[in-house]
């Protein structure tokens, strides 16, 4: 295909992805209709990797911009992963591998409806965490001019590709290679912070480095693995903000800091060494599930904010899911029931088992009300999560920065 011909046809994608996202509603006005129309999603996918089912779960097939048909994959309105393991390229591999993926160009419907939601005006000096491919950074770019966009991305390889991507393209944002966590003092304030990786908490940095009045869009998750979704919340003064959740079932990847530490060498001792004590529960693992419940998940993730969770095999018997808080030495390990039902053992200085119960109970109690009922308050002691119509503390974020 010749340079004159791709270009043709990733003008034709453009408008086919710009119908496509309008029709699913995430392209609402036109300035972001045009910035999507402009940028040319192939210059920060040279490479990317494709889901493939292997024997033991997914596998990851490299796709190189030279196969004639990557141009249309490009354009989907899909994530494309471009690093697993924080180090695994498409470039040195031929074969379909496993990993975890750890950058990616996200999918383009959520990158626009996280634009749409972001409200700027043509003056709105945005800090952006995690650069990835440079897309969303070019599209923030073509909007608003690369002189009010700062992006900062934890991974120096994957910066530096976004980088040459991004100067290819003909834009010139502030690009930092850093830990995003703590924002960009140099270029502080911003009027808009938006994260496309997700947090625990909200960093004490974007609250300081963002002007009061002006807003910080961001997913949140944690150790469970249960997405928040959208939040948007106002500064409102020094550490302070106000927000909401937005009720919608978007995640990201963890922002490297805020990821779930490795467990210990000696985690199989200590479980073995302490002795339990066992009592039926009234709820099992399942209300851990997003898939199950999308709100209930979320919450039972913040009664239990530093637990993690695994499966053990105990011998011939099932799969039984081991809720572990290392920092404080307490687990709770489900068991099934030959009657559907299931007892829990628990040991350590907290039942933990005991507060996901209690913060179920409290949800069932008021209602079973969905998170975009629920709003999030941030002060510079604590970030509390209440009902919208309520001022009882629901739950707490773990503190840190
Ligand atoms: C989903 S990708 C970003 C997608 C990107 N905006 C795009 O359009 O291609 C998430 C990125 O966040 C980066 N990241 C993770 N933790 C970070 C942190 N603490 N600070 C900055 N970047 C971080 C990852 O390395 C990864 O590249």
């Amino acid at each position: 295909m010749s340079a004159g011909d791709s270009f043709v046809q990733s003008i034709e994608q453009r408008r086919r992805l710009v119908e496509t996202l309008v029709h699913a509603g995430d392209l609402r006005t036109q300035p972001w209709r045009l910035a999507v129309e402009a940028v040319p999603r192939e210059a920060f996918l040279p490479s990317f990797f494709r889901p493939v089912d292997g024997p033991e779960g997914t596998l990851w097939e490299p796709v190189v911009a030279a196969e004639q048909e990557s141009l249309a994959l490009i354009y989907q309105d899909e994530t494309w992963v471009t690093q697993l393991d924080r180090a695994i390229t498409p470039e040195r591999t031929q074969l379909p591998v496993a990993g975890v993926p750890t950058s990616s160009s996200t999918m383009p419907g959520l990158v626009v409806r996280m634009l749409e939601e972001l409200q700027v005006d043509d003056t709105a000096k945005v800090l952006e965490i995690g650069t990835g491919t440079g897309y969303s950074t070019a599209l923030l770019s073509e909007r608003l001019g690369g002189d009010l966009v700062t992006s900062v991305e934890y991974d120096s390889v994957v910066a530096a590709r976004a980088a040459n991507a991004l100067r290819a393209a003909g834009y010139a944002p502030d690009l930092v290679v850093g830990d995003g966590l703590d924002g960009c003092a140099a270029s502080a304030p911003y009027d808009r912070v938006i994260a496309t990786c997700s947090v625990r908490r909200i960093p004490v940095a974007w609250l300081e480095q963002t002007r009061p009045g002006g807003s910080i869009l961001t997913t949140m998750t944690g150790w469970l693995d249960a997405s928040a979704g959208l939040v948007r919340l106002e500064v409102t003064g020094k550490g302070r903000a106000e927000g909401r959740f937005l009720g919608t079932t978007d995640s990201f990847m963890p922002a490297r800091p805020h990821d779930r530490p490795p467990l210990s060498d000696d985690l199989f001792d200590w479980l073995s060494e302490s002795a339990p004590e066992e009592r039926a529960t009234p709820i099992g693992p399942e209300v851990l599930d997003q898939v199950v419940n999308w709100t209930c998940a979320y919450l039972a993730q913040l009664a239990v904010p530093d637990a993690q969770v695994i499966g053990i095999s105990e011998g011939d018997g099932p799969m039984v899911n081991y809720l572990i808080d290392e920092g404080r030495r307490a687990f709770s390990a489900l068991i099934p029931q030959a009657d559907g039902c299931w007892r829990v053992r628990t040991a350590g200085p907290v039942d933990l088992w005991g507060q996901v119960e209690a913060m179920h109970a409290r949800w069932q109690a008021a209602g079973e009300p969905s998170l975009d009922l629920f709003r999030l308050d941030v002060t510079p002691t604590a970030q509390t999560v209440r009902l919208m119509d309520s001022n009882q503390p629901f739950g707490s974020l773990p503190l840190g920065t």
